[in-house]
């Protein structure tokens, strides 16, 4: 059924849902870095960083921010969003992204997801749209893109705006397009587990200039650009670290070769577990590119009764795992009467396999294998 040296049996190696991958490249810019004395926000490996990532992402702007979290915020503030103020996001996320809505004093409002991408659905934005409504957050969960058509043409219809989360999915494609910079604006997130890591880490991308200034402009406490230490209104401090970008620059260089490792793990997953019913990997749809940030497993609802022994099992073998994430409409501070069915289900049934890019195939036909052990009847 599987073949493989199963060599972490018995050994103490503990296989990790993701590490990031650090070569001599990463150390020698981070080094000439601290060598040169700009340790803090200002440096050349700042301007380096964003410059290419905009480049990267075919958008006119980037801004580096301190993580993805302080990127999402700085996207929903500049937007002028505020108390009283709606924003939708699909109810099967991390937490940030309604935590961003919150900082602001607006409301997160949760849609759910569609069965086959496991991203908002734009049927069930659209019922949960009002007069509050003031933008919508897609998230490129895991690594697949969100269907941007049916959700730039709801954003048009009801002049919305659109900040694309694509904290999980650098380098994603939505019909031939990288995501981020579809939307008003994109964000990311570098943080240790990402495809491209600054420690911690984050970004905004736009074509419009005038949110990037005001990016810019709030990410620096705000303070007037011809008047120093004048602040005409409240700003933040979420700036990146010269050390942080001098090594989100080499990941950088490096991006093709990672995302491409991405896609070989997951062949490897789906080689390695092909046969084995009640079992989904990653969806991946005709229009879409899946970057797989995470290598997922959904159980089928008549075997989602063991996600929790088949955690255990891969734990006494050595192997880390994730729950799916719970759904945020589920949370105290988010509670809502509403039920978004499949986010529910989905966020059940789903759990996060090992996924660094050092995973090697015969590690990854070790886990297929306790999988097999665990389900097969
Ligand atoms: C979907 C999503 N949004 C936002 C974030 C927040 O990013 P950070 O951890 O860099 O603040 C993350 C990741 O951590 C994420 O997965």
């Amino acid at each position: 059924m599987i073949n493989g040296n199963h060599k972490n049996k018995g050994s103490n190696k503990f296989i990790s849902i993701s590490s990031p991958s650090i070569t001599q490249k990463e150390i020698d810019f981070v080094k000439d870095a601290v060598e040169s004395g700009w340790v803090s926000s200002l440096g050349k490996y700042i301007k380096i960083f964003e410059d290419k990532f905009a480049e990267f992402c075919g958008t006119k702007y980037a801004l580096a921010t301190s993580n993805g979290t302080a990127a999402l915020h700085l996207a929903v503030a500049l937007l002028g969003i505020k108390e009283g103020d709606e924003v939708i996001i699909p109810d099967l996320t991390f937490i940030a992204t309604a935590n961003a809505v919150s900082y602001t004093g607006a409301r997160p409002v949760c849609a759910d997801i569609e069965a086959e991408t496991w991203c908002i659905d734009p049927k069930s934005i659209r019922k949960k749209i009002t007069e509050r409504t003031k933008a919508i957050i897609p998230v490129h969960l895991y690594g697949h893109p969100a269907d941007m058509d049916g959700i730039m043409n709801l954003a048009k219809e009801y002049k919305l705006y659109v900040i694309e989360d694509a904290s999980e999915a650098h380098g994603a494609r939505y019909k031939n397009r990288m995501v981020g910079s579809i939307g008003d604006l994109g964000v990311f997130s570098f943080y240790g587990n990402k495809i491209i890591t600054t420690g911690e880490g984050g970004m905004i991308t736009t074509n419009n200039p005038g949110f990037y200034e005001k990016a810019a402009f709030l990410r620096d406490h705000a303070m007037s650009k011809d008047k120093r230490y004048w602040h005409p209104e409240i700003g933040f401090n979420y700036r990146l670290t010269n050390l942080q970008a001098a090594l989100g620059v080499a990941q950088l260089e490096r991006i093709a070769e990672l995302i491409n490792k991405k896609r070989r793990i997951f062949k490897w997953y789906e080689q390695s577990l092909k046969g084995l019913n009640g079992i989904k990997l990653n969806p991946q749809k005709d229009w879409a590119e899946n970057v797989y940030w995470m290598i997922c497993l959904l159980l089928e609802e008549s075997i989602s009764g063991k996600r929790e022994s088949l955690m255990q099992k891969l734990k006494q073998n050595g192997i880390d795992s994730r729950p799916f994430f719970y759904p945020i409409s589920l949370m105290p501070m988010y509670k809502s009467e509403e039920i978004n069915r499949i986010a529910y289900s989905v966020s059940r049934r789903g759990l996060n396999l090992p996924s660094g890019v050092e995973l090697t195939r015969d590690e990854v036909r070790y886990i297929a294998h306790a999988i097999y052990e665990q389900i097969m009847p």
